[in-house]
């Protein structure tokens, strides 16, 4: 596929892996066109997250604070910047907040996409694609065997999930309806440095180094499949080069592990890089909390469509790509020191209008 973009729109860039993406995609020689980066900075979206891309890549990169779910504004921005693609991240992401308040995932999820849609088909043949970012848990849960396939009907049980299978089905029906070229693709549980540590794997580092407590839901067995964010990248980019339009792609980590096991690691790569004082391991900081309402047990993920047809597959293996997550969050304390104060919201209003 002979595709050449001018000016893509990636949103939601100033979360983790919007972040990392354009990170990725800038140095990657068969892009050579601009990126727009539309994000409404929500607690989530972090512009220090692309610190120094704008400097690096002159008159590839530019930003606008702006809201997917603001019609008029997405027009003028498509307008103004002459959008021919999308590669559409930005959601609400966390499943312990969609149980808490659904609204925002509502409008973000569904409104949002439904929104970038309709301006994207009225493009006519301009457009060149749309790319959406979606998940396993559109699936639901797994029992201890099997694999989600493209062909795994849609159960979701989390108000998050229920949005992304939304969104995934506008795309779908944007397709088959008006022809638009979409791609999609529903990845596992991503993990990697600026992720918002309200996530398992930086929250429990975190924690971990603040001699905080380490909240376990349930019996700690539930099961993830862990996918390195470049990795993740990478399959992002090969499918929407690739990826023949209106197809959907699953992107696994090959990397099936219980919850309890995965802060046990992490536990002994901290006691190993960044001992405590006492010398002692931290262990004693796991406790066992009530189960999260509705908690998928098993997410595992055949990605062999995307293996044999665009020849993906993952790079990067648990056990080095953990090390490095963890390395980068002990390094990088003052970053999530910023994200996660208030602090760091005035600053953002300052900087971009609040
Ligand atoms: P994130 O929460 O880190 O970032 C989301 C970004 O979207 C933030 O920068 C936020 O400001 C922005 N945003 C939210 N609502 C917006 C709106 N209305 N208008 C404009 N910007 C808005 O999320 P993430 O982990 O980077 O996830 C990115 C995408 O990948 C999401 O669509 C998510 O559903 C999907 N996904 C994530 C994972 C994962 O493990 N993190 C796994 C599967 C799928
Ligand atoms: P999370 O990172 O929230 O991703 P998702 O719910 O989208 O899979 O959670 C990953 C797993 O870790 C999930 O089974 C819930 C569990 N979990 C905990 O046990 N304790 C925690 O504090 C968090 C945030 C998650």
């Amino acid at each position: 596929m002979n595709m050449k973009i001018k000016n893509l729109m990636v949103t939601g860039g100033c979360g983790f892996i919007g972040s990392n993406f354009i990170r990725y995609l800038l140095e990657q020689s068969d892009f050579q066109g601009r990126i727009i980066n539309v994000d409404t900075l929500t607690y989530a979206g972090n512009p220090e997250n692309l610190k120094g891309v704008a400097k690096t890549w002159p008159g590839r990169y530019v930003f606008v604070r702006a809201d997917i779910c603001d019609l008029e504004a997405m027009k003028k921005i498509f307008a103004e910047y002459g959008i021919d693609g999308i590669c559409h991240f930005a959601a609400e992401s966390h499943v312990d907040r969609s149980i808490k308040r659904p609204d925002s995932f509502i409008f973000s999820n569904i409104i949002g996409t439904f929104n970038l849609l309709e301006i994207a088909r009225g493009r006519g043949d301009a457009f060149q694609i749309f790319h959406h970012i979606s998940t396993d848990e559109v699936y639901g849960s797994l029992g201890p065997e099997g694999l989600f396939t493209e062909e795994t009907p849609y159960r979701p049980n989390s108000p998050y999930s229920a949005s992304k299978a939304a969104s995934d089905h506008l795309v779908r029906a944007y397709h088959e309806t008006f022809g638009l070229p979409t791609t999609l693709s529903n990845c596992s549980n991503n993990y990697g440095a600026y992720q918002f540590p309200e996530k398992l794997i930086p929250l429990m580092v975190l924690n971990a180094l603040e001699e905080k407590p380490l909240p376990i839901y349930g019996d700690g067995k539930n099961v993830r499949d862990w996918l390195y964010v470049t990795d993740h990248c990478e399959a992002i980019w090969t499918i929407m080069k690739r990826g023949e339009r209106g197809e959907t792609y699953n992107v696994g980590g090959a990397s099936e592990i219980e919850n309890i096991v995965i802060v046990n690691m992490i536990l002994a790569i901290l006691d190993e890089i960044r001992p405590r004082e006492n010398g002692k391991s931290r262990q004693d900081l796991i406790i066992y909390v009530k189960d999260r309402p509705g908690h998928d047990r098993r997410y595992a993920i055949d990605f062999s469509k995307l293996q044999k047809a665009l020849g993906w597959e993952p790079r990067e293996s648990f056990a080095t790509g953990l090390r490095k997550t963890i390395e980068w969050y002990a390094t990088n304390r003052d970053w999530s020191d910023r994200v996660r104060s208030g602090e760091y919201q005035h600053w953002i209003d300052e900087q971009y209008g609040g």
